[in-house]
């Protein structure tokens, strides 16, 4: 396992339970991998130094987690020393390195997107703005952890985080703004054009409560939606993920991997915010929380082109909340160093963590924790992820207290389709 966060702690664990597993390894991984895999203080963008560690094991599967390596060609490299290897190549997780190769795809292959002007010369910049808004989407044409968005109603704001993108030397994407709740749709994918869903789920951007402030790396999430409507994932499946699926294959560049659509449920249907080449944080403690089938068979079948004799996957009933505890700071510059108690509870997974030379566990990024709690139902999953929290000790450190509650009361309503 390459990657060092809370999603990368929920893989390890998947996997540790399956039975089929009998040796994990995580780089860089954190205080929380360490206790079930064995740490290498391996650079995950290093592809030479993933490489050497895929021998020194000889890896029977190398899975990628975050989206760094992925966009670095790690997973070329990998595939390229003859390991089996969960994670897209460096051309097809331009799909998410690039906002305006995404577009371009989805525009081929005929998804439903928001409309996207690139603008790259600030002389540019107010006319352009001047076709777009009220509620301006302003983002930054590249990598940027979902840190690099500005989604507001005010021309101001939105002029003033252009420019600093643009003085930065980025392209800006400007982008009509998509109303209607948000779905995070996992799709394990395989070369041949096999697809298989994950239950969908919902993120938590913004930093505050109300969904208030900046955009975040991720708050909190909860799985399955119970306010989706019937359908749902299959007509994303046909309308959006197989399209784009075939449409790398077409241009050469074909997916393999976890292809992570972010959607809008609008009036006009599911339309795409983004793809990710990658799985989401935190969606993926959740979602792995319910999963029953063996995780490794599933990203090894990926691997290897064999997804389509993959056995239909089988899920827990009940629901699963996942909540982000952060560090004072965050999402500006974190505090670190700070001593966390309280994180021995099962579903407490570790994001930036590490053990201090006297065995402490402390703060070392800006989400630290991600605690999750599972019920029979989303107010029992809910209860339990804060009953958690409440146990958890870290000085200055911040969450959300409204993760999932607006599904739970049942105030998230779908637009009717035009
Ligand atoms: P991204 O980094 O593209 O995922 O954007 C981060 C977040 O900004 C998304 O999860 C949405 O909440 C919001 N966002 C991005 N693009 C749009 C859009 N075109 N319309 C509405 N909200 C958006
Ligand atoms: N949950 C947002 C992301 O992983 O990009």
């Amino acid at each position: 396992m390459v990657g060092s966060g809370a999603r990368e702690h929920a893989l390890v664990l998947a996997l540790s339970k399956d039975p089929e597993v009998v040796a994990l390894a995580c780089a860089p991984g954190n205080a929380g991998t360490a206790s079930l895999a064995e740490t290498y203080g391996v650079d995950a963008v290093d592809a030479e130094s993933v490489v050497g560690l895929a021998g020194r094991w000889k890896a029977d599967l190398v899975v990628i987690g975050p989206e760094g390596p992925l966009v670095a060609g790690v997973a070329d490299a990998v595939r390229a020393a003859g390991f089996a290897c969960f994670g897209p190549g460096a051309d097809a997780a331009r799909i998410e390195g690039s906002k305006a190769f995404a577009k371009d795809v989805m525009t081929t292959a005929g998804v439903p997107t928001a409309h996207s002007e690139i603008v790259d010369n600030p002389a540019r910049l107010d006319a352009a703005l001047a076709r777009f808004g009220p509620t301006w989407v302003v983002k930054d044409d590249g990598l940027a952890a979902g840190k690099g968005v500005v989604v507001t109603t005010d021309v101001h704001a939105a002029r003033a985080h252009a420019m600093t993108l643009l003085d930065d030397g980025h392209p800006v994407l400007l982008e009509s703004f998509l109303d209607g709740p948000e779905v995070s749709l996992f799709c394990v994918v395989d070369a041949e054009g096999a697809v298989v869903p994950l239950l969908p789920a919902q993120d938590f951007k913004r930093v505050g409560n109300g969904d208030s402030g900046p955009n975040t790396g991720g708050m909190g999430a909860y799985a399955p939606l119970p306010w989706v409507p019937e359908g749902l994932v299959s007509d994303v499946v046909t309308r959006i993920i197989e399209p784009v699926v075939a449409e790398m294959a077409r241009r050469g560049t074909p997916f393999s991997g976890l292809l992570y659509a972010g959607l809008a449920l609008t009036s006009n249907g599911p339309e795409v915010i983004e793809f990710n080449c990658r799985f989401g944080d935190p969606e993926t403690q959740s979602v792995l929380a319910l999963l029953r089938s063996p995780l490794s068979r599933l990203l090894l079948a990926a691997a290897q082109g064999r997804l389509a004799e993959h056995p239909p996957l089988e899920w827990a009933e009940g629901s699963a909340v996942t909540v982000v505890i952060a560090a004072d700071g965050y999402p500006g510059r974190p505090r670190t160093g700070d001593t966390i108690t309280g994180a021995e509870a099962d579903g407490v997974l570790h994001a930036g963590t590490r053990r201090r030379d006297d065995g402490a566990l402390i703060s070392a990024g800006g989400r630290v924790l991600a605690v999750v709690g599972t019920g029979d139902t989303l107010p029992a999953a809910r209860d339990d992820a804060y009953r958690k929290v409440t146990a958890v000790h870290l000085p200055g450190s911040h969450h959300r207290t409204d993760i999932a509650l607006r599904a739970i009361n049942g105030e998230i309503g779908v637009p009717v389709t035009n």
